[in-house]
């Protein structure tokens, strides 16, 4: 976007915060939050636009991103990522992805504000390349600048468990174990072959569990295959995964590396129920 543009939006945005039509609380229902000037337009614009109606409530509020429950006009649920603050481990952590990342070879320095948006965009277009592939994870739906917005996993506002919960709160049997995993491992499978990337921060707390199906969320990170980490980040998705089933739910499921070499030397998966019985 050219620099023009940046200021000409900058300042009709501050045209209209300055009306004082625009109340918070026309905004932000039940959460009283406080949010720096320029995430609540972000929000606002996403209003205007016809994207998001209310945000309701906190949904999790995580160390660099917090989550809303938010309905749309029409009254359904949504999920609002909103990227807030970035420590110097996020920065590590970003840098860590986008060096190699083609996409964002441009990139050398950038305020914060800037790398959030960056980042919220990437979630987004990583999003929306697996939602395409036929990966299973929230609908993306709209973004600006650091506000990603996207379908909400659970119903009446209330989430969807994590895997994690799930277990812990004992709902999981060992033969719906098994069909978790093996469509953990098609998602996968799928997300590499289809979507031509890699999870790279896959674990027991990334993967939600709703009416009987696996959503993988949390995918700002995820690189393309051609990143020089990819499969080393897609090794570690596995063997994480692999060891949560093993150790929590006593599934004696194949070795990482045999999941691993089946994920990338398989073009389909049709096969994959057989070959996690042998
Ligand atoms: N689409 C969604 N629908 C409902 N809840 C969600 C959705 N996306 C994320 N959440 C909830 O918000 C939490 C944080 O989201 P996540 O994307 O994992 O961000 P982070 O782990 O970086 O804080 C998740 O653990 C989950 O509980
Ligand atoms: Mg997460």
């Amino acid at each position: 976007m050219g620099k023009d543009i940046e200021k000409e939006i900058d300042r009709e945005i501050v045209k209209r915060v300055r009306e004082p039509r625009i109340k918070d609380s026309d905004l932000f229902e039940t959460v009283e939050e406080v949010f720096d000037r320029s995430t609540v337009l972000a929000v606002l614009e996403l209003k205007s636009r016809g994207c998001i109606d209310k945000l309701k409530g906190v949904v999790s509020s995580g160390k660099e991103a917090r989550v809303y429950w938010a309905k749309d006009k029409n009254g359904r649920d949504l999920a609002v990522k909103i990227y807030l603050t970035s420590s110097a481990e996020f920065k590590k952590s970003i840098w860590k992805y986008i060096k190699g990342d083609q996409r964002f070879e441009w990139i050398t320095s950038l305020p914060t504000h800037k790398l959030m948006a960056i980042w919220a965009r990437k979630e987004f277009s990583n999003l929306v390349k697996m939602y395409r592939a036929g990966v299973s994870v929230p609908q993306p739906l709209c973004v600006h600048r650091n506000v990603l917005v996207m379908e909400f996993i659970g119903a009446e506002g209330v989430r969807a468990p994590l895997l994690k919960e799930a277990v812990e709160l004992g709902e999981i049997d060992y033969g719906e174990a098994k069909k978790i995993f093996a469509e953990i491992v098609r998602n996968i499978h799928r997300m590499y072959w289809l979507a031509g990337l890699v999870h790279g921060d896959l674990s027991e707390y990334n993967v939600m569990l709703h009416n009987g199906s696996v959503y993988i969320i949390d995918v700002s990170q995820a690189v393309e295959i051609s990143h020089p980490n990819a499969h080393m980040f897609l090794y570690r998705d596995v063997i994480n995964i692999v060891r949560f089933f093993r150790d929590e739910l006593g599934l004696e499921a194949a070795s990482p590396d045999k999941i691993y070499n089946y994920i990338t030397s398989n073009k389909t998966c049709d096969d994959l129920d057989k070959y996690l019985e042998e």
